[in-house]
């Protein structure tokens, strides 16, 4: 049943879960032998987090981000902020930064940068969801695990919110511009 503030679902429940155990068995045979911490951005990509660490079956750590980028709209506003900073150190760790979505890319631009210059011994990334059409000019972001590509229409549920609600919702859906118009 699909909830009225959405036109239509983009990606079902059970898409989802297939892919989230593609991605974990490819992390888990990547990393295999090598120090992993899985660093999830709040709160966006909390239930993608769940499920990827789940689908990952070598001995991982975890750790949370916080930033913040967005205002309570649907359009970033260029400034990233460190609401919450990670509880241990990424030196010498093979970091893995998961997030909900890449869209202009500044978000996580910065977040590399920010991790880079704290020594570890790589950095990447695994998006559920590439808006690669979205990409700001001149940021380059190279994400090496993607859920799903998808097209320029504002998603939520799975995670992601608007102006912080339907992050409950278990799929991920294409938000009505009723709604935020
Ligand atoms: P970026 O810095 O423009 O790549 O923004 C990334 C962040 O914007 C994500 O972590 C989301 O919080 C938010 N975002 C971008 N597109 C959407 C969307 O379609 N739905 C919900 N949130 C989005
Ligand atoms: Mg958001």
């Amino acid at each position: 049943m699909i909830h009225p503030d959405l036109d239509s679902i983009l990606l079902t429940e059970e898409q989802i879960a297939a892919r989230v155990r593609g991605l974990g068995a490819e992390i888990s045979r990547d990393y295999v032998g090598k120090n992993l911490l899985m660093v999830s951005i709040l709160k966006g990509s909390v239930v993608f987090m769940a499920d990827l660490m789940r689908a990952v079956s070598i001995p991982a750590r975890i750790d949370f981000l916080a930033v913040s980028s967005y205002g309570m709209g649907d359009k970033t506003s260029g400034v990233v902020r460190i609401v919450k900073d990670l509880d241990q150190s990424v030196e010498g760790k093979n970091v893995l930064i998961v997030e909900d979505i890449l869209d202009s890319g500044m978000t996580l631009r910065y977040i590399i940068n920010l991790l880079e210059a704290a020594n570890p011994a790589s950095v990447e990334i695994c998006a559920l969801l590439d808006k690669p059409d979205r990409r700001a000019p001149g940021v380059a972001v190279s994400c090496r695990y993607t859920g799903f590509t998808i097209p320029d229409a504002f998603v939520v549920g799975y995670g992601l919110d608007y102006a912080e609600r339907y992050r409950n919702f278990p799929y991920v859906g294409v938000l009505s511009p009723r709604i935020y118009g």
